[in-house]
């Protein structure tokens, strides 16, 4: 697990995690803080040396080499997608749904659609809070089936409970996140967290 320091981050994660933060603040934050996370997230990416025609010469520059693919897992994950965009314009989009199943507790697909080139592609899942871990780790599960070159999740608060979980599971996967936070709670929120990701991006409460 990769922790991003930076003051920039700290400043928004603060603001966002005030419970008087309103919606769209709250949104705000979120994707201005992605965009640093998208940085750190993609700084050992490879790139392949090009030759480009500048209004002077010819000039050697570097082009990024395998696809990116960033895949929110809905829905908190949307919150985050604007952020990675701007700073990765050329990357695809793919989309997860989970839900708790209420009687196993345990996460369901309900919804998933992928680009192309998540085949050999870079897979960069996103999803604000990692509490449990277990819908990381399923969203992984179904992501391998498609045969990635390489998984990374970014998350911006986790918990050391749900690292180690999805760590267990998948050591090969890159895990980055801002903060972790104390631990979960009896309904499995992250204390202190910043309540319900979801209902705090889209005003749900
Ligand atoms: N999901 C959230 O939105 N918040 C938490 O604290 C844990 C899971």
């Amino acid at each position: 697990m990769k922790i991003i320091n930076h003051p920039l981050i700290a400043h928004q994660l603060t603001i966002m995690r005030d419970k008087n933060t309103n919606s769209s603040t709250f949104r705000l934050c979120l994707r201005c803080l992605s965009f640093f996370l998208a940085y750190e997230v993609t700084a050992n990416l490879k790139t392949k040396k090009i030759k480009v025609h500048t209004p002077i010469s010819m000039a050697i520059g570097e082009k990024n080499k395998t696809p990116i693919v960033l895949v929110p897992i809905l829905r908190a994950g949307l919150g985050m997608v604007d952020g990675f965009k701007e700073a990765i314009p050329f990357a695809r989009i793919g989309h997860i749904g989970m839900y708790r199943e209420e009687k196993t507790q345990q996460p369901v697909q309900y919804y998933a659609k992928f680009p192309k080139q998540i085949k050999n592609g870079i897979v960069i899942i996103l999803d604000p809070m990692l509490a449990t871990g277990k819908t990381i780790a399923r969203t992984i599960d179904l992501i391998k089936k498609y045969h990635p070159q390489k998984i990374k999740f970014c998350s911006v608060v986790s918990c050391r409970e749900g690292i180690e979980y999805v760590s267990k599971c998948h050591p090969d996967v890159e895990l980055y996140t801002a903060a972790i936070d104390k631990k979960l709670n009896k309904n499995k929120y992250i204390v202190p967290g910043l309540g319900d990701a979801g209902d705090r991006i889209f005003g749900t409460k």
